[in-house]
């Protein structure tokens, strides 16, 4: 059931369905881009504020450190401090008898983390390896060891994202060196200046970060998706009205094929009813001639009859003529492929054109290869377009004039068959027309000869009908030469 959905989904938009998962993809990749280019950033603006406080850390160790420590009064908060018992001035009395005591650098930053921690803000903590602590208090993590270690290896620097207490934090670690000031408390450590001493971390809350990250990340998420949704509906919409369009142009072309079937339809109707009474005209004026004009029928009679006769058999051959063109319009014509030997059908054109041309008083020729061509044709409409061109010679061309039909192959590998008239010619101005099915140009076309004005269309559509093409070159008051070309595609065996 929903398979059956899916796939008529697909059948109909198909289309659509790849649009709507390029857009999905491609809004879902600028978030994933813009949620992930924040987290970055996020990253680095804590990076940042993770070093400043490492550097005020440092910078009041330093302060510290430079002062060899400072003194400060002792109460129960700040005891003297063990570590440091073997200085002699550790403590001391001032002349009005208040007691003071050495606080060394580490001590110091401990107590103020310890009781000003809402103030200052981060956690830091210094460290250093496990046997070199003077204060177990110190001692290191594991990630703390794990950055001492890589310091020692020429790190610089150590991060970490972590959670502390179930709240996430970003820990920073730098190296601490021993340096001059130093040595008066670790010198007894026996260190020597510019060793690793140890090292500082900061642990920067990174609450206010991930929060201002998730209501980035909301923004994201909600813009992002109204702009898919408006995105995805313009694409339905979209889709919707070009498979209406699409359906309309269907209905509109069945409607045309079927307006075109109807035509055909009426014409070979028609032409049957036209035909039937024709033939019967053209039948008993044939017997009417045999019959009364022996030797007593008048000429003139006769030349009536013939006329009546000749514009049956006219009128009889437009109808054919009509038919078939509204056939090849509508695509309904009968065409049966073969292999056709054009020498053959020749022979029986120029057999079928001899009375005619003889009639006209011309000279009928042919040229052609001893072995002629052979193509894949339908027979029956290549001696259609051959007889049409032969006639249509013999009809244009003067008393003493020559048609000659040439087949012949040329270097394309294209079979050309062409007649050539000494006739009349045509004006280069009515080259084009000729072509038009009934146009019948003036000068040109001899109403009076048999012949509908749809010879050359017909033979132009007939040969398109094989792939090939016809072509007419000619010179007014010289002659004509109608080729018809099929293409090597066609050719099964060269002349
Ligand atoms: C006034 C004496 C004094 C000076 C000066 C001093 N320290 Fe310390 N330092 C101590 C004492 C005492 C401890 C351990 C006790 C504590 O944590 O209070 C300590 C702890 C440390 C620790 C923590 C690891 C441990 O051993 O507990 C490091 C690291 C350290 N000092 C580095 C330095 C460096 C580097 C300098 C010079 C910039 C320096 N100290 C200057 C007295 C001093």
């Amino acid at each position: 059931m929903v398979v059956g959905q899916v796939q008529n989904l697909l059948k109909h938009y198909g289309g659509a369905v790849v649009v709507a998962a390029v857009w999905t993809l491609l809004v879902a990749g600028s978030m994933g881009w813009n949620i992930y280019s924040e987290h970055v950033e996020i990253r680095s603006l804590a990076t940042k504020e993770a070093r400043a406080l490492f550097n005020k850390d440092k910078s009041m160790r330093l302060w510290g450190a430079s002062h060899g420590g400072v003194y400060v009064p002792v109460d129960e908060r700040t005891p003297p401090n063990p570590n440091l018992s073997h200085l002699p001035d550790r403590d001391i009395e001032t002349f009005s008898g208040k007691q003071l005591t050495l606080m060394n650098p580490a001590y110091m930053m401990r107590q103020m983390m310890a009781e000003f921690a809402q103030i200052y803000g981060v956690k830091g903590k210094i460290t250093s390896f496990p046997d070199k602590l003077f204060n177990t208090l110190n001692a290191p993590d594991e990630w703390e060891l794990a950055s001492l270690q890589a310091f020692q290896k020429g790190d610089v620097e150590a991060f970490e994202f972590t959670d502390i207490g179930g709240e996430p934090y970003l820990r920073l670690m730098r190296p601490m060196f021993i340096n001059e000031a130093c040595l008066k408390c670790h010198g007894r450590q026996g260190y020597e200046v510019g060793e690793l001493r140890g090292g500082i971390s900061v642990s920067v809350p990174m609450g206010a970060y991930v929060d201002g990250q998730i209501v980035h990340a909301f923004i994201a998420v909600s813009t992002h998706g109204a702009i898919w949704g408006l995105g995805l509906g313009g694409i339905v919409w979209g889709a919707r009205r070009l498979r209406r369009n699409t359906q309309a142009l269907l209905v509109s072309k069945e409607q045309a094929e079927s307006a075109n079937r109807s035509k055909s339809d009426f014409l070979a109707n028609m032409s049957h009813e036209l035909r039937t009474p024709l033939n019967a005209i053209i039948g008993f004026s044939q017997m009417m001639e045999d019959e009364i004009f022996g030797p007593v029928g008048s000429d003139k009679n006769k030349e009536y009859l013939k006329n009546i006769k000749l514009s049956g058999e006219h009128l009889l051959s437009v109808i054919n003529d009509i038919l078939d063109i509204s056939q090849i319009e509508a695509g309904e014509m009968e065409y049966i492929e073969d292999h056709v030997d054009l020498g053959e059908v020749a022979d029986a054109c120029l057999r079928l054109g001899k009375p005619q041309a003889v009639r006209a008083n011309l000279a009928l020729n042919a040229r052609m290869p001893e072995k002629p061509p052979v193509v894949i044709a339908d027979k029956v409409k290549v001696t259609q377009i051959l007889l049409n061109l032969l006639s249509n010679a013999i009809k244009f061309t003067p008393k003493g004039g020559k048609v000659e039909l040439k087949i012949e192959t040329n270097l394309s590998g294209e079979v050309m068959m062409s007649v050539a008239d000494t006739g009349i010619g045509i004006k280069p101005e009515d080259i084009d027309k000729v072509q038009e099915p009934f146009v019948q140009v003036e000068n040109i076309m001899n109403r009076s000869h048999h012949g509908s004005g749809l010879g050359l269309s017909m033979s132009r559509r007939l040969s398109e009908l094989h792939d090939g093409n016809l072509t007419i070159e000619s010179e007014h008051g010289v002659g004509t030469t109608v080729t018809v070309c099929f293409p090597s595609t066609r050719v099964v065996q060269f002349g």
